[in-house]
């Protein structure tokens, strides 16, 4: 009985079955120790953590991909991944659909100056095309003409230069950019008019994964992960 290799074009993964490993500890068989390891259920936070993605902290890279580690902080309470710009928590992962809730660490990220724009590896990560981006623009020096356009756009930060947030898109963008040094998009989820422009921005986007189906993999009894041979 040989294990049932399933090979993706972007990375070599491996689907090893449950019953070949029955099967193998049965007849005192040397057991794959990589199965052993990736079947133990890890969770943070509440979420389960399992292929692509694997816990930093117990490192065990062989069952992920690279580039998915994930790092239980807060007392194992926060799952947080590393983008290009910074790190994410992540708030829920859809297995089924390839795909994960994100959102910013900091609660005030809106009315940081060190915003930065998103960026991801995209041989990794890409937003889905159902989403939203908002535009902040910091620093802005409003004329008294254009605080009466604007002002509508207003962050409620705690600070004497104004943030303005609008969606991409909207007709005011140019005039509103005119009057600001620094522009960053954050892409958005949820929007919701009743909410402040921090709630939607706290509330997070989805992000998709590449990677090859395991649920294939998962629906013959098998555990999806890496064969470090
Ligand atoms: C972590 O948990 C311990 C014990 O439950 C608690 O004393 C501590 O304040 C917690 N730390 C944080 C950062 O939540
Ligand atoms: C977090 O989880 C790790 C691994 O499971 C464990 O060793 C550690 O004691 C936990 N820390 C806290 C604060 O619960
Ligand atoms: C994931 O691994 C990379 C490379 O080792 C590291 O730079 C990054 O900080 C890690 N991410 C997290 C959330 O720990
Ligand atoms: C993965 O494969 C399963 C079974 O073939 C299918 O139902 C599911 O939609 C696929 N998921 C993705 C994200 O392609
Ligand atoms: C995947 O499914 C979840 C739950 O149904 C949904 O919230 C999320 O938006 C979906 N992801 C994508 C990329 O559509
Ligand atoms: C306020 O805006 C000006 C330019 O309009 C900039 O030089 C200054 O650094 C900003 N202040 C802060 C606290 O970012
Ligand atoms: C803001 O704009 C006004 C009018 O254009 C200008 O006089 C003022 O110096 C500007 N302030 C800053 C901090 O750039
Ligand atoms: C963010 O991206 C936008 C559009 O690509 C660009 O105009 C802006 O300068 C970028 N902001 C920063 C801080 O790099």
């Amino acid at each position: 009985m040989k294990p049932v290799n399933l090979k993706s074009t972007l990375f070599p993964a491996v689907c090893l079955v449950f019953f070949t490993l029955f099967f193998q500890a049965r007849k005192g068989l040397a057991v794959d120790e990589n199965l052993l390891i990736c079947r133990v259920p890890r969770y943070c936070g509440g979420q389960l953590i399992k292929f692509p993605f694997f816990m930093q902290e117990l490192n065990e890279p062989r069952c992920g991909y690279p580039g998915f580690n994930i790092s239980c902080r807060t007392n194992n309470t926060t799952a947080v991944i590393s983008l290009r710009d910074g790190d994410y928590i992540i708030r829920d992962i859809f297995y089924q659909n390839q795909s994960f809730l994100v959102s910013k660490p900091d609660r005030d990220a809106v009315c940081s100056h060190s915003m930065r724009n998103i960026s991801l590896p995209e041989d990794r990560f890409y937003l889905p095309e159902n989403q939203r981006d908002m535009v902040l623009l910091f620093n802005c020096n409003l004329t008294t003409r254009a605080v009466a356009e604007l002002s509508r756009y207003k962050v409620d930060c705690d600070e004497s230069n104004t943030t303005l947030a609008l969606l991409n898109g909207d007709p005011e963008l140019s005039l509103a950019s005119e009057y600001c040094t620094k522009s960053v998009l954050a892409p958005v989820a949820f929007i919701d008019g009743d909410q402040g422009v921090e709630d939607v921005v706290n509330r997070g986007f989805v992000l998709n994964w590449i990677a090859s189906n395991c649920s294939i993999c998962q629906s013959t009894g098998g555990k999806c992960g890496f064969d470090y041979k």
